[in-house]
């Protein structure tokens, strides 16, 4: 039986060559607007595809996930710039589809609730907008059947969310997350940063520092983490926050003053009329 399931695979990976993996489906998907976080998603799909494996990234403004009032028309958009880029990181298939093709019935009428993960945080600030994201992350997995899908850790909420949603509903697809990928001053990689004047991408400055500032008051408790990060923040010119917080990072619950293990800190801010998020893993002792 196991002869035949092996052969199975062979038969199924058709143009293969003897001795070679078989190699897995690896999907990242994006808005586009790459930048190098997008493009070290890629590098990290085409280790877990294998050389005889398929790297697909899919590039789509999702409208449902835009809520009214929000950066929807002005998203950054740049088809033939990131096509250039993905080419040179391996990626073998580009899906990008225009919102008639994702949803040619008009808005979904049957969609992905997130339930509380998309209540809180960017939920409480973006009503709808993990919803938004889930339905089309499931849709995009059932349209390109993925073995493996990629999501930066720099959207940390989202990248739970999704977690969540393949053990609720059984999706089969495995969940890669990677390490968000910061600029030298650390200040994270964001298709948003475009929108930043050099005098506001100075003061976003303001989110990486409080993370590490927060961070390193792990031995100080809870409250010492939130603390110090908030002091940064406090200190910040021109920098609005919308929420700090220390969360377990399974449930996104706010964790309690006299928690200790593994947390996550995550903060949203305007800077000028542009909304950043960043996040860090935070080992509270
Ligand atoms: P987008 O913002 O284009 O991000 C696509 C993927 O790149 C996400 O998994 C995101 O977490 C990851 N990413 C962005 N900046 C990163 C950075 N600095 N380091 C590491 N990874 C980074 O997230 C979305 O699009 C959408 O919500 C989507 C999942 C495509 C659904 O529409």
């Amino acid at each position: 039986e196991e002869l035949r399931d092996e052969q199975m695979r062979w038969a199924l990976a058709g143009s293969l060559e003897a001795g070679d993996e078989p190699g897995r489906r690896a999907v990242v998907m994006t808005m586009g607007a790459l930048h190098e976080g997008h493009l070290e998603l890629v590098r990290r799909a085409r280790a877990e595809a294998g050389p005889a494996g398929q790297v697909v990234v899919t590039i789509f403004v999702n409208p449902l996930q835009f809520g009214a009032g929000e950066d929807l028309e002005k998203y950054p958009r740049d088809l033939d710039g990131d096509v250039a880029k993905l080419a040179e990181v391996g990626a073998d298939v580009v899906f990008a589809p225009t919102p008639d093709v994702v949803y040619p019935d008009g808005d979904p009428v049957v969609r992905v609730s997130a339930g509380r993960i998309g209540e809180v945080l960017e939920g409480a600030s973006r009503p709808g907008h993990l919803d938004g994201v889930l339905t089309v992350v499931l849709k995009l997995m059932h349209l390109v059947r993925p073995d493996v899908a990629l999501f930066g850790e720099k959207d940390a909420q989202q990248l739970l969310a999704v977690r969540r949603m393949v053990r609720d509903l059984e999706v089969s697809v495995e969940v890669v997350g990677v390490p968000t990928v910061r600029e030298a001053d650390g200040l994270a990689l964001s298709s948003r940063n475009a929108y930043l004047s050099p005098e506001e991408r100075e003061r976003a400055l303001a989110l990486s520092r409080a993370l590490r500032a927060g961070a390193a008051a792990a031995d100080r408790g809870a409250a010492g983490v939130i603390n110090d990060a908030r002091e940064v923040l406090d200190g910040a010119d021109g920098v609005v926050v919308d929420y700090l917080a220390l969360v377990d990072p399974v449930t996104v619950d706010a964790v309690t003053d006299d928690f200790s293990g593994p947390a996550l800190l995550l903060v949203a801010a305007r800077v000028g009329s542009t909304r950043l998020i960043d996040n860090q893993a935070v080992e509270v002792s």
